[in-house]
């Protein structure tokens, strides 16, 4: 399921977190939705933007984190802490890894004066051209 078709999906301009909330190494889960399978995201810097996915790994299909709120980074990079996988920052690909070349799926965010907020990619026209 993409993230927008997804029922407890927030709406475009939903406040994920202050920009000094986000920690200079690691990355802050938010989760959507109280139902049995809610939807996890995860924000973090990179340089002076943030960035946003899914927290799901493509490899095994697990959260990204082994352990609640923890997120490993490294060199411009969000490592998986099951097996390893090194998925950029930039673009969610993995380049490091068992699932190389898959894709971390990726949530557009703005920063804007000091707060993170979802972007124009949950609502109207979505990436990869989808629409809502
Ligand atoms: S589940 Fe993430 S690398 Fe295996």
């Amino acid at each position: 399921m993409n993230w927008w078709r997804h029922p407890d999906c927030p709406p475009e301009g939903t406040q994920l977190c202050s920009w000094d909330e986000l920690p200079v190494e690691g990355g802050l889960e938010r989760v959507f939705g109280s139902s049995g399978d809610p939807l996890h995201l995860v924000v973090l810097r990179a340089g002076e933007d943030a960035v946003c996915f899914v927290n799901l790994c493509p490899h095994f299909s697990l959260p990204l984190n082994h352990e609640p709120g923890r997120f490993l980074t490294f060199d411009g990079s969000v490592v998986c802490a099951h097996h390893t996988a090194f998925f950029q920052l930039a673009d969610g690909v993995c380049t490091e890894g068992p699932c190389l070349g898959m894709a971390l799926e990726r949530v557009p965010v703005m920063h804007r004066q000091g707060v993170v907020i979802l972007g124009s990619g949950s609502g109207g026209v979505r990436q990869g051209g989808d629409t809502a």
